[in-house]
């Protein structure tokens, strides 16, 4: 019997071969093999119909696996900072789970104020640990587009103006993600610096703005982080869509960079079935719903890279080489995640996470004025009044597709009425902003109408500060269209919802206000020398009031830095004309087109280069102790320029930088030493220093610490557009160690021959 049995068996398998169809059985799990033997095992079992399938969408956040080879699906998740509520298959609203709220994490700028590479870990590895649970293989994040205009509606998703800080602040993140099996997906490659018209806009930029400030965060995030995957941008660069455009994703990502992950479109961002095809293009998502707007119950198969894919290899008008590529890619991702065999389980709402966000929230508070008013001193019996609309407004719904249905979200005013239980804690709206509360169908349950006039409610805050221990206005910005959202961006820097008016009046009657501005991007404050003290708060998910109440209060010694200038006005900065931002029309040119006519002077390389006063500088934040910088010491291998070099020479060591530091102050706490270098005089037009180091020192009070930081000769280097190359310049350059960009507090001069 058993005999026969096996022979049958023998004959059929032999039979199955021969009529073609790939052998079945399931494919080789992680513990015997290498990624790569299993990917070289799997793809020639896989029919052209099954390769395709791989590269295309089948709802709206998943993309088929194969069955048959018991290789599962590819689930994606947004978004940079929590796991977004399980929507309906098509639908951008959410399905209703009961199971799916999540810990809701800072924003991405709140984590690049920390300046800590610890933070960003601990930040990858939560947010990980939730996705894994929630079983999701891609997370759709983090984004680390450059804040080139004040107006952005996503800055406040992504990592400041300064292309070094955003790279060395992703690192960490992603390698936490994939630590737990699930790909980080940075985003939004490349130039995609605004909202407005971002799917019909083409990036204008020179070669050496895109490689010194456009492209260093994501080459950092593929070559540093090793991230699994990156998502295409909606706009255009050099005329071609990004979610497949050959100079970014086929010669900089895949030719320069080696990048051996996938390439995901934007949700709608492919738009061209030959380009999706030979331009780099792995999975396509979103499109027929166009992923912007609108849904639609759909056939997957008519995405670019399905029926038309599937006729073109058909008719011979598309070989299969770039789909034997395309596949390999998304088998390595689903080797890399939910079958690499290592027994992944993540978290989800975990004391853990939840601590941790609040931990990042405070390390990412900045401290940007104080007369000594803070920490906030409330005797017992005393009384705090808490003045604006944001000390009370949830804001983890909201933003576009970093919404979240978050498990608890702590305000300002509930955690400040928490520190000071024997006080009586007041609130009086002061203004009234968005009264919205709902995103996707999540909704916070806050009802924040107000039928006061300005006038009443301006009235009704003087009457309130009265007789006050302390007074503290929390206001901003918000996630409501024109504040901090996707899709569109802002009008100007000034505070909406007649803030400044506000602040002027409470000011003229509180000596001692303290203003905390809650904003994912750069706000003007013109009422600066008028306020005791002000604090930059941001959306800090959960845990967003424990985290400023921990700063207000002097649990937490505020150590963060600005991620970005806040500029006086939003004239001062680069963008001066309409071709530079949002765009032009211009005639013969299909879709709208965005001149970065101010190259690499973006930010603080602006504002310093052209000695324009700002509000407060890049890198600025205080702290309630004080630091003393002594004993700047260079250390280095000869840095010798020797003309140019190629892309990848620029990485080893050339000099080592050391500098003590003492907190002379009566507080323990921290400090970020940043390292700037200054070029020598003369040669090509450059910023007059550039940040090329940072290192986040703790130190108790009257304690002293070093602190070592290494350049690579890339740190020298400008890029060369003719030669195409890194270039160091010979002369006398000066590094400049400090407390912010604008406080530098030691310097050495530097020969580089
Ligand atoms: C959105 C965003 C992208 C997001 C994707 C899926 O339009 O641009 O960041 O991950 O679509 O929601």
């Amino acid at each position: 019997m058993k005999y026969t049995s096996l022979a049958l068996a023998a004959a059929f398998l032999l039979a199955a071969c021969t009529a073609g169809v790939k052998q079945g059985g399931p494919v080789y799990l992680a513990v015997t093999r290498s990624v790569e033997e299993r990917v070289a095992d799997a793809l020639p079992r896989l029919t052209t119909e099954e390769k395709v399938a791989l590269t295309h969408a089948q709802s709206k956040f998943s993309s088929r696996g194969v069955p048959r080879l018991g290789i599962p699906e590819v689930w994606c998740t947004d978004g940079p900072h929590g796991i977004r509520p399980e929507v309906l298959w098509d639908e951008w609203d959410q399905a209703g789970w009961t199971n799916d709220s999540c810990t809701a994490f800072p924003a991405l700028s709140c984590l690049a104020a920390t300046w800590d590479r610890e933070m960003s870990l601990l930040f990858g590895r939560s947010i990980g640990e939730e996705a894994r649970y929630r079983k999701k293989d891609i997370l759709l994040g983090p984004g680390v587009n450059i804040c080139r205009t004040p107006l952005n509606g996503r800055n406040f998703e992504y990592m400041g103006e300064d292309p070094y800080l955003a790279g060395q602040m992703v690192v960490p993140y992603v390698r936490g993600v994939q630590e737990n099996g699930v790909a980080a997906c940075v985003k939004h490659f490349a130039v995609n610096n605004q909202e407005t018209r971002r799917t019909s806009t083409n990036s204008v930029v020179g070669d050496r703005a895109l490689y010194e400030i456009y492209l260093p965060a994501f080459e950092a995030a593929i070559r540093e982080g090793g991230a699994w995957a990156i998502m295409g941008s909606y706009n255009l660069y050099n005329g071609q869509f990004n979610c497949h455009n050959k100079r970014l994703l086929v010669d900089i990502l895949k030719g320069e960079w080696g990048f051996d992950g996938v390439v995901i479109s934007d949700w709608g961002g492919c738009r061209d079935d030959d380009e999706a095809i030979t331009n780099g293009l792995d999975m396509e998502y979103g499109t027929w719903t166009n992923g912007l707007s609108g849904n639609a119950s759909d056939s997957y198969s008519n995405y670019h890279l399905a029926r038309p894919y599937l006729e073109r290899i058909a008719d011979g008008r598309a070989g299969t080489k770039e789909l034997d590529d395309k596949a390999a890619r998304v088998l390595r991702t689903i080797f890399r995640t939910s079958m690499s065999g290592v027994p992944h389980f993540g978290s989800f709402n975990s004391p853990e996470h939840y601590a941790a966000a609040r931990r990042i929230a405070a390390a990412g508070t900045v401290l940007l004025q104080n007369d000594g008013t803070l920490p906030l001193k409330v005797p017992a019996g005393g009384k705090l009044v808490v003045i604006g609309e944001n000390a009370v407004k949830k804001m983890v719904v909201g933003g576009g597709s970093s919404n979240l249905k978050t498990k608890y979200e702590i305000t300002p005013l509930e955690a400040l009425q928490e520190a000071f239980p024997a006080a009586e804690v007041i609130w009086e709206r002061g203004y009234v902003g968005d009264t919205s509360s709902s995103y996707n169908k999540v909704d916070t349950g806050q009802d924040l109408s107000d039928p006061r006039s300005p006038g009443q409610l301006l009235h009704d805050a003087l009457a309130a500060a009265e007789g006050a221990d302390a007074v503290v206005f929390i206001g901003g910005l918000n996630k409501s269209k024109g504040n901090d959202t996707e899709s569109a961006d802002k009008e100007d820097i000034v505070l909406p919802y007649g803030q400044d008016g506000l602040i002027e009046a409470l000011a003229a009657a509180v000596p001692s206000l303290v203003v905390v501005n809650i904003s994912g991007s750069p706000v003007a404050m013109p009422w600066a020398d008028k306020v005791a003290a002000i604090v930059q708060g941001w959306y800090g998910g959960s845990e967003t009031g424990h985290a400023l109440a921990d700063v207000l209060t002097g649990a937490v010694n505020p150590s963060g830095k600005l991620p970005f200038t806040l500029p006086r006005t939003l004239a001062d900065g680069p963008l001066k004309t309409e071709r530079q931002f949002p765009g032009i029309r211009v005639d013969g040119e299909k879709w709208w087109q965005e001149y970065y006519d101010e190259g690499v002077f973006v930010g603080y390389r602006w504002y310093d280069t052209q000695a324009i006063p700002v509000q407060f500088p890049f890198g600025h934040g205080l702290s309630y102790t004080e630091f003393d910088y002594s004993r700047l010491a260079l250390s280095r291998k000869a840095v010798s320029c020797a003309g140019s070099f190629g892309l990848d020479e620029g990485t080893e060591e050339v000099l080592r930088v050391s500098v003590d530091i003492a907190n002379v102050g009566d507080a323990d706490g921290a400090e970020v030493v940043q390292l700037y270098l200054a070029p020598p005089a003369g040669g090509v037009e450059r910023p007059v220093k550039e940040l090329r180091g940072f290192e986040k020192i703790a130190l108790a009070s009257g304690e002293g610490g070093k602190v070592t930081m290494s350049l690579p000769r890339r740190a020298f280097s400008r890029f060369d557009e003719d030669a195409h190359k890194w270039v160091v310049d010979p002369g006398t350059w000066k590094v400049l160690v400090g407390s912010s960009s604008a406080d530098i507090r030691i310097t050495a001069p530097i020969e580089v021959r």
